[in-house]
C-alpha cells in the first residue's frame, strides 16, 4: 500500500520555468503519466556538470519534501566557445542574452552547438536515477521570432528544416530536443518500474 502512495501516475516536476513544464507535460502524457508542477526554485548547486547539478537538486528536494521528484537541468554548449555557456547556460541567458551570444560569435562560421539536458528522479531515501538527452544543431545569425524562451530563438537544431528551436511548436520541438529524449528516457524507466511494482 505504502509503495502504491510512492510511486503514483502523477510525476512532482520541480522548476520555475513555465515553459519546461509546458514541454515535461507533452512528453509525459504519451507515457500516461501527469505532470505536477513544484513551481519551486531549484536548489543551487555548484558543479560544471548539468548531471551532478540534477542529482543534487533532486536528491536535496526530495529529502526536504518527502516526495519523489523529479529535476532538469539543461545547458547550450557551443563548439567554438569550447562548450561555454553549458553548465553557466542561466547566468549567461540573464546577463548576455541571445544578443550577447551572437556578439561573441560574430565572425565565427563554425557555428555548431548542442544543448543538453539531465532530468534526475529521487526517492526522499533512495538511489538517484539521471538520464541525459542531446540534440545538435547551428546557432544562428539573428534572433528568429517565435516562441521566446531562452537561446530557443537562436538555435537551429539538425533535421527540422533550417528552423529555430523557437519556430517549432511544443510537439515538433518535443520529437527531436534534448528535454524531450531526456524525458522520454525517464519515462520509459518509470512506467516499467510502475508496471513491475503493480503487476
Ligand atoms: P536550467 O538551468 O536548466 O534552467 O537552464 C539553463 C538555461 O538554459 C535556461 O535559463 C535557459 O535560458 C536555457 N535553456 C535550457 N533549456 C532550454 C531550451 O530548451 N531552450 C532554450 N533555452 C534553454
Amino acid at each position: 500500500m505504502k509503495e502504491k502512495r510512492r510511486y503514483g501516475k502523477a510525476v512532482y516536476f520541480i522548476s520555475s520555468n513555465i515553459n519546461k513544464f509546458y514541454e515535461v507535460r507533452e512528453v509525459l502524457n504519451e507515457f500516461g503519466l501527469s505532470t505536477v508542477l513544484l513551481r519551486l526554485r531549484k536548489v543551487e548547486v555548484q558543479s560544471d556538470s548539468i548531471e551532478e547539478v540534477a542529482r543534487r537538486s533532486a536528491e536535496l528536494t526530495a529529502k526536504e519534501l518527502g516526495l519523489n521528484v523529479v529535476t532538469e537541468d539543461a545547458g547550450l554548449f557551443i563548439k567554438a566557445l569550447n562548450g561555454f555557456p553549458g553548465p553557466y547556460s542561466s547566468y549567461v541567458y540573464r546577463t548576455l542574452g541571445n544578443q550577447g551570444i551572437l556578439k561573441l560569435m560574430e565572425g565565427v562560421d563554425e557555428r555548431d552547438a548542442e544543448f543538453r539536458s539531465a532530468v534526475a528522479f529521487a526517492e526522499p531515501e533512495g538511489e538517484v536515477k539521471v538520464f541525459v538527452g542531446v540534440v545538435k544543431g547551428e546557432i544562428a545569425r539573428k534572433i528568429a521570432s517565435g516562441r521566446k524562451f531562452g537561446f530557443d530563438p537562436i538555435f537551429v537544431p539538425v533535421g527540422c528544416g533550417g528552423k529555430t528551436f523557437a519556430e517549432l511548436d511544443v510537439r515538433e520541438k518535443n520529437k527531436v530536443s534534448h528535454r524531450g529524449i531526456a524525458f522520454r528516457k525517464f519515462a520509459e524507466w518509470y512506467t516499467s518500474l510502475l508496471k513491475l511494482k503493480f503487476k
